[in-house]
């Protein structure tokens, strides 16, 4: 079959790529997908089981920092947009080893924006979608929003290399024509999360009656969005966005840690039929994170003006879905926790 589109997105078995090759999968028969990933801890082809047969996607094994292997799925499959979501994520995990995130999400991102342009010749009929964070802007005060227009102020070493990223992605739309688009969205939280990440480690630990770790005093605000609403986004920037424009995307929802975790508790404690307050007793305040940001928290008004975009569950519902899926799915959560994650675990939450 003659496709339409051939999109490379990369890191598609993690978290928020396992969604957006759903979503592009299941929407657009006349696209081919191809996900491209290296299987890190954080990779998992169990995410994409239900669509693994079908015959508009790929999946190819490789490293977006190997200049091998992205040349090799450029000319394999004749990729014509990128979208570009392969990074090692978790902010942890970054101050404990910040090489590899130099390596992923910035010399991977160069590698590939160098195959795309060198690739590429008409270059206005391509688009390259680099998926960024709200983190590259720092951190807030008690008042305010991130804007588009808010200037880079990385403090982690994730966020930096991220924030590293967003410059060589739109360098090359300046220097060489790339129709690079970009988004920076505030955290996201759903089904497939893997148990590092505050929300799915709050819900795995209460089903385990396993206490649960909250840093300094929880009064750091995130502001939380459905993972498929994230995607949803994504889809509308990379058909409809302007190009060489970012777009931060949020839902306006922010939480301080400590009254989601209250929050999660109860919620769980429903599920679970266990008393009103059973898990609440399971917190424990442990030694906060170095460089901890304090707030983040997003101006969308660019994305829902000019697209028109908006999300489409409240907190409470996405939530919901959220622990029920995880409720429902044990299976998948001791696949992911079979490896290395108890020694992870021990290493970074033992004596803290
Ligand atoms: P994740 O850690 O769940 O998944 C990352 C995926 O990238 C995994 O499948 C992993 O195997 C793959 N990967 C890692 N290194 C690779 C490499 N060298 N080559 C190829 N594949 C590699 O991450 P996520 O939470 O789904 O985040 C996806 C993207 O969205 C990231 O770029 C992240 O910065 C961004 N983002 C995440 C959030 C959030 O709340 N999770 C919010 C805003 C932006
Ligand atoms: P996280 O899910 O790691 O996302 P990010 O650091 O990218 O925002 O953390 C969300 C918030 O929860 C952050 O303020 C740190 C805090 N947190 C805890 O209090 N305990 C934990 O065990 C984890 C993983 C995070």
């Amino acid at each position: 079959m003659e496709f339409k589109k051939r999109i490379l997105v990369t890191g598609g078995a993690g978290f928020i790529g396992s969604h957006m090759v759903r979503l592009l999968v299941n929407t657009y028969s006349d696209y081919l997908v191809i996900n491209f990933d290296k299987l890190t801890y954080a990779g998992n082809l169990e995410n994409l089981k239900d669509i693994e047969n079908k015959s508009n996607y790929v999946f190819f094994q490789g490293d977006v920092s190997s200049e091998k292997d992205v040349n090799e799925v450029f000319k394999t499959h004749q990729i014509s947009d990128v979208i570009h979501l392969a990074a090692e994520s978790h902010v942890d995990r970054s101050i404990e080893s910040p090489m590899e995130f130099v390596q992923t999400n910035v010399l991977g991102t160069v590698n590939l924006l160098q195959h795309a342009k060198n690739f590429w010749e008409d270059k206005g009929k391509h688009v390259f979608h680099h998926v960024s964070t709200d983190e590259v802007y720092g951190s807030l005060g008690n008042t305010g929003l991130f804007t588009e227009k808010t200037p880079y102020d990385p403090r982690s070493p994730y966020s930096s290399s991220k924030a590293s990223s967003d410059h060589f992605v739109m360098a090359f739309y300046h220097t060489y024509g790339l129709s690079i688009k970009m988004s920076n969205c505030s955290n996201n939280y759903g089904s497939h999360h893997f148990p590092e990440k505050l929300i799915p480690l709050m819900i795995h630990n209460i089903c385990n009656n396993k206490d649960l770790p909250v840093y300094g005093k929880g009064d750091n605000i995130r502001d939380w969005l459905w993972v498929e609403d994230h995607a949803r986004a994504i889809n509308e920037i990379f058909h409809h966005g302007r190009v060489g424009q970012s777009y931060n995307v949020g839902g306006l929802n922010e939480w301080t840690n400590l009254d989601l975790v209250e929050y999660l508790c109860d919620l769980m404690d429903k599920k679970l039929n266990r008393n009103i307050g059973a898990s609440r007793k399971l917190i424990r305040f442990v030694k906060d994170r170095a460089g901890h940001d304090q707030r983040y928290a997003i101006d969308a008004s660019k994305l829902k003006e000019e697209l028109n975009w908006s999300p489409s569950v409240t907190f409470e519902e996405g939530l919901e879905k959220t622990v029920d899926w995880y409720l429902n799915n044990e299976e998948w959560i001791n696949q992911v926790t079979s490896g290395d994650y108890q020694k992870y675990y021990s290493k970074h939450y033992n004596n803290r």
